[in-house]
């Protein structure tokens, strides 16, 4: 059986990087190339976390990670600091500098990677603002429509939003990103914070029996040190959530999406108070076509063996 072939894009803070270690580590997954945004981080800072990580799954130099969109597209860029630490793996002292990209654009790789491959065959896996890939897209449109899918983790099916009361976060920072890539016709799943909220938080028990997996376990806990933080402030959940990883436990195994509805999704650009919501016609009373696979549902206990499973490693 071939691998599956991925392309992560990523802005690589606590989440994404337990995010890209599944990707990294699954037996059935060959991830072709790293693409980096700003977002929670900036972007040199999100480089540099995907390059450790690359190097802490010992694939440095076999794994390209390319540097891309610094800000939005029209937009300041925004960042989640406050969550996953001024360097994003949770301020815990790792040593994140001093490492070197591959040499090119993010953009122009996505184009090339996707126009060099035969149609179908890519899985483009979103785990950070879409300026990357609407940039894209805008350079060549046909990528939407040549890429087997996107797994996208952004907005949320319920409208609860984590950045405001309407918008989560991926969206939030660049909307006109997001209304382009949901527009563009490619084959889109969205994996919302909704459903990290409900199927991927880890308490303190969870977290201990991640730990115990090993070094990657070890690194995976301990670097949501200002993320737990966070959520016990903000969002009061019982723990720190995965949204990342869970949107890439979809992207690797789709059958842990346990229910998931073609739906008509529209972001908001122009909101005051609503700018990037992911609206979903839950109920078709707009008559518009449906663009999005949306997980509603999904199964807590296969994540969770997935992400033990890709971490095991003595
Ligand atoms: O809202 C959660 C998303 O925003 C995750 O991708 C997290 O890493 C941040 O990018
Ligand atoms: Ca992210």
């Amino acid at each position: 059986m071939p691998k599956r072939i991925f392309i992560v894009d990523t802005d690589t803070a606590s989440d994404d990087a337990v995010a890209l270690v599944m990707a990294l580590r699954h037996p059935d997954v060959d991830v072709v190339a790293v693409t980096v945004v700003a977002g929670n981080v900036p972007l040199p800072e999100a480089v540099q976390n995907a390059l450790y990580t690359v190097e802490l799954c010992g694939l440095a130099g076999r794994v390209p990670v390319y540097a891309g969109c610094d800000a939005p597209l029209a937009r300041e860029l925004r960042t989640a600091q406050f969550v996953h630490g001024q360097d994003g793996l949770g301020d815990i002292g790792l040593s994140l500098t001093g490492r070197e990209p591959t040499p090119g654009h993010a953009v122009d790789v996505l184009v090339d990677q996707i126009n060099g491959r035969p149609p179908g065959t890519v899985t483009l896996v979103t785990l950070g603002p879409l300026t990357n890939i609407a940039r894209a897209i805008q350079r060549d449109p046909g990528i939407a429509t040549r890429l087997g899918e996107i797994v996208t983790m952004g907005g949320t099916a319920d409208a609860v939003g984590n950045m405001t009361a309407a918008a989560e976060f991926n969206i939030w920072v660049d909307p006109e990103a997001a209304a382009i890539v949901f527009g563009a016709g490619a084959r889109l799943t969205m994996v919302g914070w909704d459903i990290s909220r409900r199927y991927a938080v880890i308490d303190a028990a969870d977290a201990a029996r991640l730990r115990a997996v090993g070094p990657l376990g070890a690194f995976a806990v301990d670097i949501q040190a200002t993320l737990t933080d966070f959520v016990m402030a903000e969002t009061h959940l019982a723990g720190f959530d995965l949204p990342d990883p869970i949107a890439m436990a979809v992207a690797i195994d789709p059958s842990i999406a346990t229910r998931v509805e073609r739906l008509n999704v529209r972001v908001e650009t122009t909101g005051e108070i609503t700018a990037g919501q992911t609206v979903v016609d839950h109920l078709g009373v707009e008559h518009l076509s449906p663009n999005v696979d949306v997980v509603l549902e999904a199964s807590r206990e296969r994540f969770i063996a997935l992400l033990h499973e890709t971490h095991r490693w003595a």
